[in-house]
């Protein structure tokens, strides 16, 4: 299953790659751009995926509201992760595709076709990059580099990322920003970057990343409890429990002090 999931991701990925776009509009608020190919890429993905698994429910950024099957298999997609650098030629962008059983993460594949690099991970099978097995770093939080953003489409949540990056700018190495939660998460899956929070993530954003971030060794979850995959939340994910505790506490700290 894995692999015929990594074949459409990749056939995806080449026409991504011709950055062929014929319109950009907005959604919601002025800074969040669609451009054609995002609803190209989703009707295409859509139609290979479910033709994998008939039957199969799909949720995609960018068509109608659909919820998880109980029982059986759903899909979670988002066709370009990085919509803003896709449309200004950045090759920062993961197409992001995760599959669920019977409700619980199963199969995660995020690709940037720009780099070409594929991360994927089955749950119980360990997280890949590039078919060379990955895990996350164990670099203490001196040490870190932490991936974060200040909510650009709910520009109102802005005052609380600054205050937690303010907190922990002193504290671990660097902050990095790249556009696209699929491949930082991956790339906390991978070693190379070591914590990440963003304050309002949609389950496209993060579903097919954290199963490659929990079968790299990495863990992840709310401000106070668990991930879940059925509404848009904060996201805080870590290589290790004590770093992730520590960002929860600055998170939860400077959520309850308010503005
Ligand atoms: C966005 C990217 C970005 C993150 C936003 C997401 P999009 O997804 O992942 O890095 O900061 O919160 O919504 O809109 O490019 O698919
Ligand atoms: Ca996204
Ligand atoms: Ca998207």
């Amino acid at each position: 299953m894995i692999d015929s999931i990594e074949s459409i991701v990749r056939e995806a990925g080449r026409t991504v790659r011709e950055r062929h776009i014929t319109s950009i509009t907005t959604k919601g608020t002025k800074d969040n751009i669609v451009t054609s190919a995002d609803i190209e890429t989703e009707a295409f993905l859509k139609k290979r995926l479910t033709g994998l698994i008939p039957g199969s429910v799909f949720i995609g950024e960018e068509g109608d509201e659909n919820k998880l099957p109980e029982k059986g298999y759903g899909w979670i997609v988002d066709p370009i992760d990085g919509t803003a650098n896709f449309s200004r030629g950045i090759p920062m962008v993961g197409i992001s595709v995760a599959l669920f059983k019977d409700g619980e993460p199963y199969i995660g594949v995020v690709y940037n076709p720009f780099t070409d690099t594929l991360f994927r991970a089955e749950t119980g099978k360990g997280a890949f990059r590039n078919g060379v097995p990955m895990h996350v770093s164990d670099r203490p939080l001196e040490n870190s580099l932490f991936c974060t953003a200040w909510c650009t489409y709910h520009k109102e949540l802005s005052p609380l990322c600054f205050r937690v990056s303010e907190r922990l700018y002193p504290i671990c190495e660097d902050i990095r920003r790249t556009g696209t939660a699929a491949c930082e998460l991956s790339m906390l899956a991978a070693g190379s970057v070591d914590l990440y929070f963003e304050i309002n993530l949609s389950p496209w954003d993060y579903a097919a990343a954290l199963i490659c971030v929990k079968e790299a060794g990495g863990v992840f979850g709310r401000i106070d409890g668990d991930m879940t995959y059925d509404a848009p939340g904060p996201v805080l994910a870590a290589n290790c429990e004590e770093n992730l505790e520590f960002l929860r506490m600055i998170v939860a700290e400077e959520r309850d002090r308010g503005e």
